[in-house]
């Protein structure tokens, strides 16, 4: 789905994969965390999860959500892992093999995300010191996307794998605002694709404002949205003109963020 995957845990026989995607126009690189559910079997969550993280995986009674749950943890453990780091965002926390193994574990490792009362992550470092970083997570089957950010600003992410049925579901469930549906006619974008980025947008305003989708779903509705190029994005909200959303569009999938201007 993306290019320029970097292998974690490489010794072992089965890797999980990891990208640093930057948009431009967003202070803040995307990480995503790859694999398929064999391979995850191979990369020991004990080995970057907490106590109190292995404890929430185990309450999932079957594989694919537990999986899912451990990729987005992943991904939002190398988001926050690399926004400490001083080095460029290409490269955080990864050496250029991808061989970055027991340091790099014992970074992710000192990140403990759990979730608030809404289900919003929440993170605590290891030092027990008030937060500084913030993230902001979605996790598909087989991918977890997450974003780190300074906590006290405000950031949504979300993640759909592009699938008609899941399209067909938003065109059936959600009323569009008139700018939406005149976007859907206008766009050089699929429809299901274009469905989804809407979708996308709305789901991470919603996670920026911390409600989720616990919410009058029209009041995240879209009001602007143009192309940027490359497959990005960029829009505004209706009811919430401090944010704005930049989504990307890959082969596979529609990644959307949520932000209020700097
Ligand atoms: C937040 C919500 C939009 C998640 O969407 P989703 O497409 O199912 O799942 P995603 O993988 O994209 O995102 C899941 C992550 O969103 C984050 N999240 C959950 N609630 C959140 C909130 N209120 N604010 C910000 N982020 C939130 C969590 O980190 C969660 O992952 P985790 O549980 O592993 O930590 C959705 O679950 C929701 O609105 N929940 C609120 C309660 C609610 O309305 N429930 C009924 C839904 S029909």
């Amino acid at each position: 789905m993306l290019r320029d995957w970097q292998t974690l845990f490489a010794p072992r026989p089965l890797a999980t994969r990891a990208l640093c995607l930057q948009l431009d126009g967003l202070a803040f690189p995307l990480w995503f965390a790859s694999t398929d559910a064999a391979d995850l079997k191979e990369v020991l969550p004990v080995d970057f999860l907490t106590a109190a993280e292995q404890a929430r995986a185990g309450e999932f009674k079957f594989g694919q959500p537990r999986e899912n749950f451990t990729l987005g943890r992943l991904a939002g453990k190398l988001a926050l892992t690399g926004a400490m780091d001083a080095r460029p965002p290409q490269t955080p926390g990864l050496s250029p093999d991808g061989t970055a193994g027991e340091a790099l574990e014992r970074k992710l490792r000192a990140f403990d995300i759990h979730n608030g009362e809404r289900g919003e992550p929440l993170v605590r470092a290891g030092d027990d010191k008030l937060p500084t970083l913030a993230v902001s997570l979605s996790h598909v089957n087989g991918l977890g996307t997450a974003v780190a950010f300074p906590a006290g600003e405000r950031v949504g992410m979300d993640l759909e794998l592009i699938d008609a049925q899941r399209a067909e579901t938003v065109r059936r469930g959600v009323p569009l605002s008139v700018e939406e549906e005149a976007w859907l006619r206008i766009t050089s974008l699929p429809e299901a694709t274009a469905l989804l980025l809407l979708w996308t947008a709305r789901e991470a305003l919603g996670k920026a404002l911390g409600c989720g989708l616990a919410c009058q779903w029209e009041t995240l509705a879209l009001r602007e949205i143009e192309a940027a190029g490359d497959g990005v994005w960029r829009g505004r909200f209706r009811h919430h003109p401090e944010f704005s959303c930049l989504c990307w569009v890959g082969p596979a999938a529609v990644i959307s963020t949520a932000f209020t201007a700097r």
